[in-house]
């Protein structure tokens, strides 16, 4: 989603900005621009990729200050002129937004009233001109910016430039914006991805806070005017490891790395001889996990799927009633928190809005809420303040694969943990860590044999729609196999627990409908196999993902085997060929697998 980065120090502004840029790609976007103090002030703005923006740059943009966006359309279409920055009237003060203005039409309407004409469409133009009129008025760039703000209601993170102002003012409030600190220079960015290859010390500005950045310095306060005394972080420099090396697509080669990401995931988090998981960070004794009365996890697209797999096996091994919620409907539902009661987001990014006012609703009404995050410091994942990271890696991809299978590992050790607390015996617990234990190499085994994807993929590139039918704990599993091909090859898709096909997906089928089966080797077997004669019955051809060994294989037309293992671990095998299966679609047809239209990695407003 929207992106920003800004610089001010000795170099040339513009090439550091493009580079920021080039950074923030993988977040999805549909333009960019930039602006440059040099001599006047100049802004490039022009909708598509960032190397089109580079193309329209001319060699003489020479300044030192600068403030760069990636924009993902919210209020106005994808135009040049709804990009970012957006500039005042006289050309004075340029301004790049992320997150939404909600009152935005009633400022408009102000603003229209003194005569003030807005060439965008866009929410965020209406800072840049509110900030200029208190500017003009005499207030420094620092109260322009405040009193401004004072004014707004919704969401930020902005940035700043006045011509005649040697510094970036930046603010924050929902949008996350970190600053690095260089050597007499400094960095602003949405993403501390952006800033490592610059510096590793690094100020997250905290909501209602804002900054004034010089060249070497910052000065942070809040919007009440009082001063604060920034915490500097140093980041881990992680960035290397998410070249594209040898791989044609960033989602391939993350598909490759998770079994080195699941390794990393539960290093130090398995007690083998006491058969039970420990996820340190969230800091809870025995006895704590034994008076959980129950467990609520929050989350948005794939990381809601990795929720509903970790629901189950918390409620299987810990007989502790447990349920996952989708992050956008939980807040205006106006839920009862249970003070007593565990609750857990799940979040790649760390930085989905939906997730993160989740967080704040909870803690609101007095509850525990802990992260399960992979991003390091951040938003979610400080304002939790405990939780436990799930290590995957930077994931590039906008479709999430290898934080998919560490959520789900994260979530696995912490039903184990609980159930070691309850009712579940050492030797299952044991069983279940030396199984999670072995599924780095059975990933590995299984991507080095992937089975007949491509003949799945021949059966589904040309459907009108594709099902997705499990149960039990592959009934999610189902879903993100679903999500992914929609995302990625913009198939309609539909998942479904396969007993409740009966009752509506059915009528969709016909001869040669597609229809995906998730069925590892567990007690709802028979189950399964009667959904599947039904299906065909109906002249739908099944793709059947099952374990190595069974024979459950031969009632498909397309049948993957991954590893045995069991049953409650299957998720993180069983995903595999489904991730293999929507990223082989989405080439075929010849679409962006790392871009998709209309996606974001990391959606930052409501
Ligand atoms: C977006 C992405 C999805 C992701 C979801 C939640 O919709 O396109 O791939 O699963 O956000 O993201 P999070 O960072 O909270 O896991």
């Amino acid at each position: 989603m929207c992106g920003i980065f800004g610089y001010i120090g000795p170099s040339a502004a513009a090439p550091l900005l493009i580079s920021g840029l080039r950074r923030l790609e993988y977040r999805g976007y549909d333009s960019a621009g930039i602006a440059v103090i040099n001599g006047d002030l100049d802004i490039y703005k022009k909708v598509g990729m960032v190397k089109e923006l580079e193309n329209i740059l001319p060699a003489t943009v020479k300044g030192n200050i600068g403030i760069a966006h990636t924009r993902w359309a919210t209020h106005g279409g994808v135009t040049d002129a709804n990009s970012h920055p957006h500039a005042s009237e006289d050309g004075k003060v340029a301004l790049v937004h992320n997150g939404i203005i909600e009152n935005a039409n009633a400022l408009r309407n102000q603003l229209r009233k003194r005569g003030i004409v807005l060439k965008s469409e866009t929410d965020s133009e209406v800072l840049v001109h509110m900030i200029n009129l208190e500017y003009q008025s005499g207030a420094a760039p620092l109260t322009a910016v405040r009193r401004t703000l004072r004014r707004a209601r919704g969401t930020w993170g902005i940035c700043v430039i006045f011509l005649e102002h040697e510094k970036i003012i930046c603010a924050r409030n929902g949008s996350p914006l970190v600053i690095g600190i260089g050597e007499k220079e400094t960095f602003i960015a949405s993403d501390p991805h952006a800033l490592t290859s610059h510096t590793q010390k690094v100020i997250y500005l905290e909501d209602g806070e804002l900054a004034v950045l010089t060249a070497g310095d910052v000065k942070t306060s809040r919007n009440s005017g009082k001063i604060v005394d920034p915490t500097i972080h140093i980041l881990d420099d992680d960035w290397g490891e998410s070249e594209l090396g040898d791989y044609p697509h960033y989602m391939i080669k993350e598909i490759h790395e998770q079994p080195d990401a699941l390794r990393q995931c539960i290093t130090g988090r398995i007690n083998l001889s006491d058969g039970t998981g420990r996820l340190g960070g969230l800091r809870l004794s025995p006895k704590k996990l034994q008076a959980i009365p129950h467990v609520r996890l929050i989350a948005c697209g794939t990381a809601l799927n990795a929720a509903l797999v970790g629901r189950l096996l918390i409620e299987k091994l810990a007989r502790v009633p447990s349920l996952a919620h989708v992050a956008s409907e939980f807040r205006y539902n106006d839920p009862v928190i249970d003070a007593k009661g565990l609750y857990f987001v799940v979040s790649q990014s760390g930085e989905t809005a939906d997730t993160l006012s989740a967080v704040k609703e909870i803690q609101t009404k007095g509850g525990t809420v802990m992260g399960v995050i992979n991003v390091v410091g951040s938003s979610i994942a400080r304002q939790c303040g405990a939780g436990a990271y799930i290590h995957s890696g930077p994931e590039q991809a906008v479709a999430s694969t290898k934080a998919f299978t560490n959520m789900v590992a994260a979530l696995t050790l912490f039903a184990i943990q609980i159930g070691r607390s309850r009712t579940l015996s050492r030797q299952n617990g044991r069983a279940l860590v030396k199984g999670l234990r072995e599924i780095p190499e059975q990933m590995g085994k299984y991507l080095s044999n992937q089975g007949p994807i491509m003949e799945a993929v021949e059966i589904i590139k040309e459907a009108k729609s594709v099902l997705f039918l499990g149960r039990g704990i592959s009934s999610p599993v189902a879903r993100e196999g679903a999500l992914k091909l929609m995302e990625l090859a913009y198939i309609p898709c539909l998942a479904y627990p396969s007993g409740e096909m009966k009752h509506g997906p059915i009528a969709l089928l016909e001869e040669g409908s597609p229809v995906v089966v998730i069925c590892p080797n567990d007690e709802l077997k028979p189950k399964v196999l009667s959904a599947i004669h039904e299906c065909k019955a109906r002249g739908a051809k099944i793709i059947l993902i099952c374990e190595e060994g069974d024979e459950i294989a031969a009632e498909a037309d397309v049948s993957i085997c991954v590893p045995n293992t069991d049953p409650l671990l299957s998720p993180m095998l069983t995903v595999l060929p489904l991730q293999l299966i929507a990223y082989h679609t989405a080439l075929e047809l010849g679409l962006n697998v790392d871009r998709p239209r209309n996606l974001a990695k990391s959606v930052t407003v409501e």
